[in-house]
């Protein structure tokens, strides 16, 4: 029998060729292309591209791409009313996770995945890729509107992806900047290997399931606060400190504890997120560009950042991507339980790269496990037990 490893940690899944992560130094690859170079100068649509068919488009098949989702952003009346049942208090994942999954009632046609090569509609496949990726920042925009009791703001399809949602999410159009800046987000977030979500969407992708299921089993698996969740984390952990001189003992307090500190260390890196590195630079950038008034939270942060590298830096931790996004987006003026929906929008660019590979060569997931239970033993009827 194998040796049992507690996570899976260094088990190879799958093989793959959408994403690579140099974790000693510090590298991610889209593709092979460094996520830096993809942040500066790609879109969100360009990458998601990429990330799907494995090479940079062409300008026209990035146009027709690009035509796809603007023409899919519209969201059935009946999804708009199912969110509309829902108590306004619902966390924005759950409901994300709940409108994606009903979106499958809508668009029948997975049984076409059990043709004998499994993959075998690969017209359903791409417009199940392009609904799926149009609709969810539609989702997200529509619930910050739908909890507080308004109607949601139209999609517009004169928009980019970035631009449309945050015009969706706040009502009004945002400055050029600002739309560049989620876009880098959303780059950024769009893939990352075998994590918990996409080894989630893999799981119920080999067994056939709807895209709709497969990706409504990855945001459920994404909203952990292990994973995609500690984004929101990291934000109400940096507001439990109130001055940047309580950092070190607030950490002393913590670590004392045994407890987590969001946002910081990955499974994969043993140095710093390049994702985070980025990220810092666009919460500098941003802030600079408001004034340079940096915000006592920002501040903490960066505080917080340095007192940890004495105490974890020797166990290989450092800050993960939900560090600084948790932080950027804070800065932004995003609703704080809204961040790792935002997450969830963009990776889903990956979780379909992945369902789409998983689909090529697909044989269901089925590990074994090491069995530490009871021996077999005789059913004692009720009246005999003590
Ligand atoms: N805060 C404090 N200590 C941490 C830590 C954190 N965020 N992350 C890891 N460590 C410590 C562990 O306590 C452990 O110490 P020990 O060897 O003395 O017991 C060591 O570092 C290894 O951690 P481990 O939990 O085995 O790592 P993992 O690979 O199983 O877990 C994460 C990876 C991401 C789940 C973990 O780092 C974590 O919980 N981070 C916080 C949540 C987070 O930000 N998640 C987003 C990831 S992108």
């Amino acid at each position: 029998m194998s040796e049992y490893l507690p996570g899976l940690e260094g088990v190879p899944a799958t093989k793959s060729n959408i994403s690579d992560i140099d974790g000693e130094k510090g590298r991610l690859f889209y593709r092979g292309y460094p996520i830096e170079q993809l942040a500066e100068q790609s879109t969100f649509e360009e990458t998601t591209l990429l990330l799907l068919d494995g090479r940079l488009p062409s300008a026209h098949e990035l146009a027709v791409f690009d035509e796809q989702l603007r023409r899919n952003r519209r969201v059935k009346f009946n999804i708009r009313s199912l969110m509309k049942a829902l108590p306004a208090t619902g966390h924005p994942m759950e409901i994300l996770q709940t409108a994606v999954a009903s979106l499958g009632v809508f668009y029948p046609g997975n049984e076409c995945l059990t043709s004998p090569d499994a993959c075998g509609d690969m017209e359903y496949i791409h417009n199940m890729t392009v609904r799926i990726l149009a609709r969810m920042p539609v989702i997200v925009a529509m619930w910050e509107h739908i909890r507080r009791g308004y109607d949601p703001v139209e999609p517009r399809a004169d928009l980019t992806f970035a631009e449309n949602f945050l015009y969706m999410l706040t009502g009004t159009e945002a400055d050029p900047e600002f739309a560049r800046l989620m876009d880098a987000c959303l780059i950024l977030h769009a893939e990352h290997t075998i994590n918990a979500s996409t080894f989630a969407a893999l799981v119920a992708g080999s067994t056939l399931a709807s895209p709709t299921g497969v990706i409504a089993a990855a945001i459920g698996t994404l909203s952990g606060p292990l994973h995609g969740g500690a984004n929101e984390k990291v934000v109400h952990m940096l507001d439990e400190i109130p001055t940047v001189k309580d950092v070190k003992p607030w950490l002393d307090k913590k670590l004392a504890g045994k407890e987590k500190i969001w946002g910081m260390g990955h499974r994969e890196y043993k140095t710093k997120d390049p994702r985070a590195k980025i990220l810092q630079k666009l919460v500098e950038k941003f802030v600079s560009k408001r004034g340079g008034q940096v915000s006592q939270k920002f501040e903490i942060a960066l505080a917080l950042e340095e007192a940890c590298e004495a105490r974890l830096g020797p166990k290989g931790v450092y800050p993960n991507v939900d560090y600084y996004s948790g932080i950027l987006y804070a800065e932004m003026g995003i609703p704080t339980d809204q961040f790792t929906s935002i997450f969830a929008v963009s990776r889903a660019a990956g979780w379909l790269a992945h369902w789409r590979e998983q689909l090529a060569d697909n044989r269901i997931f089925r590990p074994t496990q090491v069995y530490i239970g009871e021996p077999p033993r005789d059913y004692k009827p009720l009246s005999q037990r003590g």
